[in-house]
């Protein structure tokens, strides 16, 4: 029988030294071969917002439609931990409805949410959501939720102080119960410093190789996403164009009536 990862197995890999690795997926196969490949966490990321749906920013995203991706998702997962990131504004007006819209998730078949940013509310959300009996990641550094607020793609913590507030915020996540905390767009040195002064595993999104783990957009890593690829990403494949030439091949196949073939009829 496969075992499956849980907040368990993660705080093991950071109690003994041990990377781990997170990747977003947003459909059921895509969820199944990466699955299959070994990772850790899949991550329905609302970066579904722009390289699923289209849109230009992840504010676009609401509750349902992370809810289809997340069903997809779980039914593909079979080892993996399965966290779903609760998109803009669905936690933030009051602690029922965030709790309401969280245990959705969970329902649809996630194993825990990710929640972005630092606040007393997010800290009471947080605790309540553990308190339920459903885990959370945190989210600091670069939070895309805060887009606007942050004044854009920003680095953050790049000072001795901003890496100390990160590191501040951070803990009092963890003292609120999150299993972990994605840090994004942080200098390495400061990841460092923060990862080395926390008990619950960090996870790198362009903050550096001294996080307990990493994560990237799985768009990026299979080269499919071509619209922006950000610094910290590596491509791996070239999904564009594998999709560019299959589709290009069937384009043609159909238009000189090379398809269907005699083997490909009833
Ligand atoms: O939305 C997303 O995919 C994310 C990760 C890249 C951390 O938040």
């Amino acid at each position: 029988m496969i075992k499956k990862v849980t907040v368990k197995t993660i705080q093991k890999y950071k109690d003994n030294n041990e990377k781990f690795s997170v990747l977003t997926a947003y459909d059921y196969s895509t969820a199944k071969y990466i699955d299959e490949a070994g990772i850790d966490i899949i991550l329905i990321g609302d970066s579904l917002a722009m390289v699923a749906l289209g849109y230009e920013t992840t504010h676009s995203v609401g509750v349902e439609e992370m809810a289809i991706f997340t069903k997809a998702v779980a039914k593909g997962a079979q080892r993996a931990m399965v966290v779903t990131d609760m998109p803009f504004l669905s936690y933030h007006t009051d602690i029922s409805s965030a709790v309401k819209n969280c245990g959705e998730m969970v329902k649809f078949g996630a194993n825990g949410l990710k929640i972005e940013g630092y606040s007393d509310y997010i800290i009471s959300v947080i605790k309540r959501l553990v308190e339920s009996g459903i885990p959370v990641m945190g989210h600091l550094g670069f939070t895309p939720q805060f887009l606007n607020t942050l004044g854009g793609y920003r680095i953050q913590g790049k000072t001795q102080e901003a890496a100390e507030e990160i590191l501040k915020q951070a803990k009092e996540l963890e003292k609120a119960g999150v299993f972990s905390i994605v840090l994004e767009m942080v200098p390495q040195d400061s990841a460092k410093y923060i990862t080395e002064n926390l008990s619950v595993p960090t996870i790198s999104c362009g903050a550096g190789k001294y996080c307990d783990a990493q994560v990237l957009v799985s768009d990026d890593v299979f080269g499919k996403f071509s619209e922006f690829k950000p610094k910290f990403a590596r491509k791996y494949g070239d999904m564009k164009a594998l999709i560019y030439s299959c589709a290009k091949q069937f384009n043609d196949d159909v238009k000189s009536g090379k398809f269907p073939s005699n083997e490909e009829i009833f």
